[in-house]
């Protein structure tokens, strides 16, 4: 057989995980594993999408343009600055491509969102993760972990799994304590259900600084994670090494026609946060009132812990998928008591909470 040579850090770095990510077995009733949004998009937006079919003959507009504009029209942005592409996750790989090279050391939370890790092994780079308190960032704790090889610091803020935040004036003081060659990428995926005065999402860093790139997703509250849209936000420079990566045409005129309309429709994305804080609260306090220990969150989902340890988790993970609801066990995250669970509409929220109190006897 021939051999094909494959370079090492892609033979050496950790498998993807195959489906079911993205994909619900059909046993699932009930899909509470992947942090996206419970209600469909804006009906605008799906009207907007559904105009598009007529043009599926020709190529999308190759840089985003209409989009870009939008966004950088909503939050104030100059959209030479914007780079959109096909979800979030391809903009982390191009960050990684372009700015983590061979023995760098890239520190990221603990328990931060997994893809990090993939990307920092696939560059043949190494991966530092800090400690949390309480599941809380700690911005000293990313300082204290800098060395002369860091080359980038990344973390998802609010973040995945844990649903906690950095306050700003905490991520202001990373940025300003860093050494200044080290690039600080603010993955903003959940930015728009955190509304608490103390968060920001640090887009306005991004002018203070010339090292600073801001990603966020309209797979979130603005419900497209199957349509795959993301954006950057940094200086003219970063965006345009990043550009060097994108290499074809990696935004479909659907994602961009609807994209713009989801992100127009400030009322129907508000509704939809509104229900998802509500769910949330509502999870909380159930499981909570079950003598179940939940950390607090700000994002579409929330953790929860089982006081009983491993077996406990997966006992309750096995009997929710026997009742057809799928959640996320977090033992990829080293949180092997502890699931994660994405907030469902009233009725999928309600199901999951008689399943738990049947389950638990409560
Ligand atoms: C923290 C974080 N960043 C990025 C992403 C990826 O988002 P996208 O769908 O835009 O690729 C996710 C998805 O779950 C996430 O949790």
């Amino acid at each position: 057989m021939t051999k094909i040579k494959v370079n090492n850090y892609v033979k050496h770095s950790p498998p993807q995980p195959q489906a079911p990510a993205g994909m619900m077995p059909p046993k699932f009733r009930i899909n509470l594993a992947l942090n996206e949004s419970p209600y469909p998009p804006s009906p605008k937006a799906i009207e907007a999408y559904q105009e598009t079919v007529k043009v599926l003959n020709r190529y999308p507009n190759y840089t985003s343009a209409e989009l870009r504009l939008v966004l950088g029209e909503k939050y104030g942005l100059d959209d030479r600055k914007i780079m959109c592409a096909a979800g979030t996750e391809q903009i982390l790989s191009y960050i990684a491509r372009a700015y983590i090279g061979e023995g760098d050391e890239v520190i990221h939370p603990k328990y931060g969102f997994m893809v990090y890790r993939f990307n920092i092994a696939m560059q043949g780079g190494i991966s530092v993760p800090v400690e949390h308190d309480d599941f809380i960032i700690n911005v000293d704790y990313i300082l204290d972990a800098v060395t002369d090889k860091t080359s980038v610091v990344i973390l998802d803020n609010p973040g995945n799994p844990t649903g906690t935040y950095v306050p700003y004036d905490d991520i202001k003081r990373l940025r300003a304590e860093l050494p200044q060659h080290i690039l600080l990428v603010l993955d903003a995926a959940y930015a728009e259900f955190a509304y608490e005065d103390d968060y920001d999402a640090g887009l306005e860093l991004v002018d203070k600084y010339e090292n600073v790139i801001v990603t966020r997703t309209l797979s979130k509250l603005y419900g497209l994670s199957g349509l795959r849209v993301g954006w950057a936000y940094s200086t003219e420079e970063i965006i345009n090494t990043l550009l060097h990566l994108k290499g074809g045409f990696n935004v479909s005129k659907p994602a961009q026609t609807a994209g713009a309309a989801a992100v127009l429709d400030q009322e129907y994305a508000d509704e939809c946060r509104d229900k998802c804080r509500a769910g949330i609260d509502y999870l909380t306090a159930e499981l909570r009132a079950m003598g179940l220990n939940v950390t607090s969150s700000v994002c579409n989902f929330i953790m929860l812990h089982f006081p009983d340890g491993r077996d406990q988790m997966k006992n309750t993970n096995d009997y929710l998928k026997d009742n057809g609801i799928m959640v996320g066990p977090l033992g990829a995250y080293d949180l092997p008591a502890s699931l994660r669970i994405t907030v469902g509409t009233d009725a999928e929220n309600q199901a999951f909470i008689r399943a738990m109190k049947d389950y638990l006897g409560k």
